[in-house]
């Protein structure tokens, strides 16, 4: 099965947007992309690039190499995940770790960088069929679409999930550590000026804080299900 239309699913950071568009795109044979994955290899790639530093874009550098940034993605059969490539290189695990967390929020608000990524979400949205998460999904990139779901979850709860996956991965981060960043990048990503995360007025919201999975998946088949008989 294939849905006829695109999904936009924004929200906070770590509030489980990912899992959703995961579970959403396998049951629904549809495509997903992770947003967050763009601004996260571009922000590697300005790292790596001496472009960013102590928290400081060089602006014009950025500027004059965009369009030496590539990003596709690739999709693992072992994991089942969609894995990030910039410029050829697997950067799925590294883009994660807790110091492009650190930077990205910054990346994130810089109107070219924003321009490039938007038009290429544009372009892989044109044929529908397309799961995609970020924080201007239903807003921006794809104001039309059919169903739009606004996510969040207590940002205390929202620490802990994101906290026992970098402690998994072996990261040395405190909890105090990893709610500072996430409460950062939520001031960043609703305060910005360029595309500020908000929710979409006719985005459905969705707050998990005390929902287990299994339920939360139901409620989306419910919510497409409606979708379809429209
Ligand atoms: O979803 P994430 O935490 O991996 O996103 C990383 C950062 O990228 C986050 O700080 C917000 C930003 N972002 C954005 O500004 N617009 C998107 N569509 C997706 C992510």
């Amino acid at each position: 099965m294939s849905l006829p239309f695109n999904i936009a699913i924004d929200g906070h950071s770590s509030c489980g947007k990912s899992t959703i568009a995961k579970a959403v795109a396998s049951k629904y044979g549809m495509r997903y992309i992770d947003t967050g994955a763009m601004y996260r290899a571009v922000t590697l790639y300005c790292m790596r690039n001496n472009i960013i530093n102590d928290k400081k874009v060089d602006l014009s550098v950025l500027i004059s190499k965009l369009d030496e940034i590539t990003i596709n993605f690739v999709f693992n059969a072992e994991t089942k995940g969609s894995e990030t490539i910039l410029n050829g290189e697997n950067v799925e695990q590294i883009i994660r770790g807790f110091e492009v967390s650190d930077n990205v929020s910054i990346v994130a608000q810089i109107q070219q960088v924003r321009e490039k990524l938007i038009a290429s979400q544009q372009e892989i949205g044109r044929e529908g069929n397309v799961v995609m998460d970020g924080r201007d999904i239903g807003t921006k990139v794809f104001p039309d679409a059919k169903l739009k779901l606004f996510v969040t979850a207590s940002s205390e709860i929202r620490a802990q999930r994101r906290y026992d996956e970098l402690k998994k991965k072996g990261e040395k981060v405190t909890f105090e550590e990893v709610l500072g960043n996430l409460t950062q990048r939520d001031d960043h990503d609703t305060n910005r000026k360029i595309n500020p995360l908000v929710q979409a007025k006719d985005a459905i919201l969705i707050d998990n804080s005390d929902l287990t999975i299994q339920k939360q998946n139901a409620l989306i088949d419910e919510l497409i299900t409606t979708k379809l008989s429209e």
